[in-house]
């Protein structure tokens, strides 16, 4: 946490009152030298740990043009799952070869676009996608670089929701059923398609490095089985992302660089072991790269007491903007941006202004007495929020910016609520 020489809260030198007051509120505010370290920290710490590696920014986490401009430059891949991540992707620039085309149910349009762009990677997520992208892919100058997704059959230690390499997990190719396997057999029969790796994620949110363990030993001991049925050796393994980040104070997760050196072990370890050669490691971060640099800020509104002295506020934003907390219970360090020194003084809980009961973005949490219009920071905001925001109840979505070196610019426009209209037919 920040604090400026005016005992404010601060963001890559921007103090945070003046920002909600040049740009209004709900903010939502990135520091861009925090998103560039924690690029540069992954790259490096793989670069140290493995020959061939790729870190691959998950863009579901939070996408703008200016972000993918930034990991474009930071010289990582990105991790795209839909049709329109990709459009903002490649109208930022983004060198099409890096990018990983991912999801569940990709549409025909959205595989078309991927093969007519040359995008890196089409992650293959399912036998009936294998089949239609083989109808797309035939008859092109060069075959499709793909991977083919597989569910590792391993539990993650996270929200439910957030689980997903358990096996009735809805994404990827079981291992339990064969159909990993037999989807390797078919995709080495598709003449449109070239196999170059193998891929698997287990979940996000994750504290604690043993099921990445667990995912990479399995993994490699699957290349193991498949390259003993079908003589093809998986060129590249990829790990997805999923290492979790503290939200509350006395939180710990893992560094970047415990989850890089943890996974290349695994990797290493057991491709020896196995008597396979090390294939090209690919990492997946999202959250951990986006949720630490930025902050939500909110203003205060109604202020309501409740009994046995507790407080409720209600502030400018919500669910919409931060569907989280009623998502997956998510909690988080909430800070007045005024006076972020003072002394807690009354149990709070903040709410939004949605017309839900569950709109509550902090429960009971330890507080100065909040006064209205004051502004308030969530931490750690960076994450899937502005990534998930709605227009629920017809508010418009928040203004995003960057902050560098005391200054900051607007990276995306606040909506207005003629934009709320713009797509209304009368
Ligand atoms: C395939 C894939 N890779 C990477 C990620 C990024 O995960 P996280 O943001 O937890 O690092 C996700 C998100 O769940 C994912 O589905």
């Amino acid at each position: 946490m920040e604090i400026n020489d005016r005992g404010r809260l601060a963001l890559g030198g921007c103090d945070l009152v003046d920002l909600a007051e040049t740009y209004d509120t709900p903010l939502y505010a990135y520091d861009e030298a925090a998103l560039r370290a924690a690029c540069r920290r992954y790259r490096d710490a793989l670069a140290g740990a493995w020959d061939d590696g790729l870190v691959v920014y998950a863009a579901k986490a939070f996408l703008v043009l200016a972000m993918a401009r930034l990991v474009a430059e930071e010289d990582l891949g990105l991790d795209v799952v839909s049709g329109g991540e990709l459009h903002t992707a490649l109208r930022a620039g983004f060198p099409p070869e890096r990018i990983y085309f991912h999801g569940n149910n990709k549409a025909p349009w959205e595989l078309a676009a991927a093969l007519e762009h040359g995008v890196g990677r089409v992650v293959v997520d399912n036998l009936d996608e294998l089949a239609l992208l083989s109808k797309l892919a035939g008859g092109r100058d060069r075959p499709a670089p793909i991977a083919l997704r597989v569910t590792p059959g391993v539990e993650a230690d996270t929200h439910a929701h957030l689980r997903t390499g358990h096996n009735d997990s809805k994404f990827g190719l079981r291992l339990s059923t064969g159909e990993a396997y037999r989807a390797v057999e078919l995709a080495l029969d598709e003449p449109g398609l070239d196999l170059v790796g193998l891929h698997a994620h287990i979940g996000s949110q994750i504290m604690d490095l043993a099921p990445f363990t667990a995912a990479a030993r399995t993994m490699v001991a699957v290349a193991a089985e498949v390259r003993r049925h079908t003589g093809w050796t998986p060129a590249e393994l990829n790990l997805g992302g999923g290492l979790g980040v503290p939200y509350l104070p006395g939180e710990r997760a893992p560094t970047p660089e415990d989850f890089v050196a943890t996974v290349a072990l695994a990797v290493g370890e057991a491709c020896d072991g196995a008597g396979l050669p090390r294939p090209r490691l690919v990492l997946e971060p999202g959250r951990s790269i986006v949720a630490p640099a930025a902050v939500a800020l909110y203003r205060v509104g109604a202020v309501r007491e409740l009994n046995g002295d507790r407080v409720m506020v209600a502030v400018d934003g919500g669910m919409a903007d931060n569907p989280r907390p009623t998502l997956y219970g998510a909690r988080y360090q909430v800070v007045p941006a005024g006076r972020p020194r003072d002394p807690a003084a009354v149990s709070t809980t903040v709410v939004g202004r949605y017309c839900e009961s569950g709109d509550v973005l902090a429960r009971n949490v330890p507080l100065p007495r909040l006064q209205r219009g004051e502004v308030v920071a969530f931490l750690a905001a960076g994450a899937y929020q502005v990534a998930m925001a709605s227009n629920y109840n017809r508010f418009p979505r928040p203004a995003v910016v960057f902050c560098c070196g005391g200054r900051s610019r607007l990276v995306q426009a606040r909506e207005t609520l003629d934009d709320l209209l713009a797509r209304d037919r009368l």
